[in-house]
C-alpha cells in the first residue's frame, strides 16, 4: 500500500516512453504473465509491446532520483521509496545487484507481494491506451491447475475490473486457447495449443475454437530458476536466468554444471506437462470425434531455448502412444507475443 497517495509523484518522459499514447485504440490483446506484459493492437502485423512484471523499491532520497531521473527511467515516488517498474526494472536491479520484486507468481496476483496490484495497474497503464468505454480487450488467465483455482477466481476479478477503469469491454481468456487463436487459424482452431511461461505452462486442446480440455502445471521458467539456483548454490537466480536466456541449447549435451542442472529441470518441466496431458484425455470421456489428427504448437519464453521443439517432440513420441493422433508439433511464429496476438484476435472477433 503506498502510505500518502497524495505525496505519490511519476517520472513519466513524454516521447517514446510513454508506449501507450502512441498506440491506435480499437480491439486490443493484454497477455499478463508472471514475467512480462505484453499488448497486441493489430497497429502492424505481429506488432506487440511488451514490460517486464517486475519492479525494485529503493529508499527515497535526491541522489537516487537525480540518477533516476538522468537515465530517464520511469519510476514512481511515495514518501518512504522510489518504485523502478517494468523494463528499466532489469537494469536497475543489476545495477544494485538484487533480485527484482515481482508482482505475480505462479501465473497469479502475489499475495505475499504488498505492491502486487499497484505496480500491476503502473505497468498496464504504460502499455493500454485509455479506451472509451465499448472497446473489447481481451486479456490472458491461466487454466485450472494446483494452486489455482480458488486464487483464480480474485486475479480474473481484480484485473477485469481494473481494465473496466481504463474504458475497456474487459474479458478473461485462458492462455493456451490465445495460443490456439493466434496459430491456428489455417486448422479451424482445432489443435492443442501450449504456452511455456515464466510462472506456469497452460494448455488447452481446442475443437472449431472451443476449449475442450484446459489446464495449468505449477512449473515453468521460474521453477527451472530457482531449483537450479539451489541445486548449484548459487547466489541469485538472475544470474541462472540470464545464462539459461543467452546460451542455452538443449540439442547439445551439457558439459558444464549448470547446463546440466538446466537440461534435467527442462525435462522434469515437459514430462510433467506430458504426463498431465495424457491423463486429461485418459479422463475426459466426452472430446468430439476428429476426422484428422491434431497439430500441437508450443509458446511462451521457456520454449525459446535451441532444441526445445526436438526435445519436446521426442519425449512425447517417448511414452508410447498417445491418447489421441499428433499430425505435427511446432513453434509459433514468435512465441514471445503469440498468447497476446491471440488475445487480439479473441478481441478482434468480438469488434466486427
Ligand atoms: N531466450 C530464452 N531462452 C530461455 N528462456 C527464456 C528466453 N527468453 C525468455 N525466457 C524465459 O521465459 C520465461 C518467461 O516467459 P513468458 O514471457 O512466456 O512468461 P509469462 O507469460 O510472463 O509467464 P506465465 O505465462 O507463466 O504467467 C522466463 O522464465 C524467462 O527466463
Ligand atoms: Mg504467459
Amino acid at each position: 500500500m503506498l502510505e500518502e497517495k497524495n505525496q505519490v509523484t511519476s517520472n513519466k518522459p513524454e516521447g517514446s516512453k510513454n508506449e501507450a499514447a502512441n498506440v491506435k485504440t480499437g480491439a486490443v490483446g493484454l497477455d499478463i504473465g508472471t514475467s512480462r506484459i505484453v499488448m497486441a493492437d493489430g497497429s502492424s502485423q505481429r506488432d506487440a509491446r511488451s514490460q517486464l512484471n517486475a519492479f525494485v523499491a529503493v529508499p527515497s532520497s535526491e541522489m537516487a532520483e537525480n540518477v533516476l531521473k538522468h537515465k530517464n527511467m520511469v519510476y514512481e515516488r511515495n514518501c518512504k521509496n522510489l518504485y523502478v517498474y517494468g523494463n528499466d526494472s532489469n537494469f536497475f536491479a543489476s545495477f544494485l545487484n538484487v533480485d527484482a520484486r515481482r508482482p505475480m507468481r505462479d501465473g497469479l496476483l502475489n499475495a505475499q507481494e504488498e505492491m502486487s496490484n499497484h505496480i500491476m495497474q503502473l505497468i498496464i497503464q504504460r502499455l493500454v491506451p485509455r479506451g472509451r468505454g465499448k472497446e473489447m480487450l481481451y486479456f490472458s488467465v491461466p487454466g485450472k491447475g494446483e494452486g489455482v483455482n480458488g486464487k483464480l477466481v480474485y486475479h480474473e476479478a481484480m484485473l477485469r475490473n481494473f481494465l473496466q477503469t481504463l474504458g475497456y469491454n474487459a474479458r478473461a481468456i485462458n492462455e493456451g486457447q490465445a495460443v490456439v487463436f493466434s496459430e491456428l487459424q489455417e486448422e479451424n482452431f482445432t489443435g492443442i495449443g501450449i504456452s511455456f511461461g515464466g510462472g506456469m505452462c497452460n494448455v488447452s486442446v481446442s475443437f472449431m475454437s472451443m476449449p475442450m480440455i484446459t489446464f495449468s502445471i505449477p512449473k515453468g521458467g521460474d521453477y527451472i530458476d530457482r531449483n537450479v539456483t539451489e541445486v548449484l548454490g548459487e547466489g541469485n537466480a538472475t544470474k541462472v536466468r540470464i545464462e539459461k536466456e543467452e546460451s542455452l541449447d538443449l540439442s547439445r549435451q551439457p558439459k558444464t554444471d549448470l547446463e546440466r542442472a538446466l537440461h534435467i529441470y527442462y525435462e522434469d518441466v515437459m514430462q510433467t506437462l506430458i504426463e498431465r496431458l495424457r491423463a486429461e484425455f485418459r479422463a475426459s470421456s466426452q472430446l468430439p470425434k476428429i476426422d484428422r489428427p491434431m497439430p500441437i504448437v508450443l509458446a511462451g519464453g521457456t520454449a525459446k531455448p535451441a532444441g526445445f521443439l526436438q526435445k519436446f517432440e521426442s519425449m512425447l513420441r517417448a511414452g508410447g502412444e498417445f491418447p489421441i493422433e499428433i499430425s505435427d508439433v511446432r513453434m509459433a511464429k514468435d512465441p514471445l507475443t503469440a498468447t497476446a496476438h491471440g488475445c487480439y484476435i479473441a478481441a478482434l472477433s468480438e469488434t466486427k
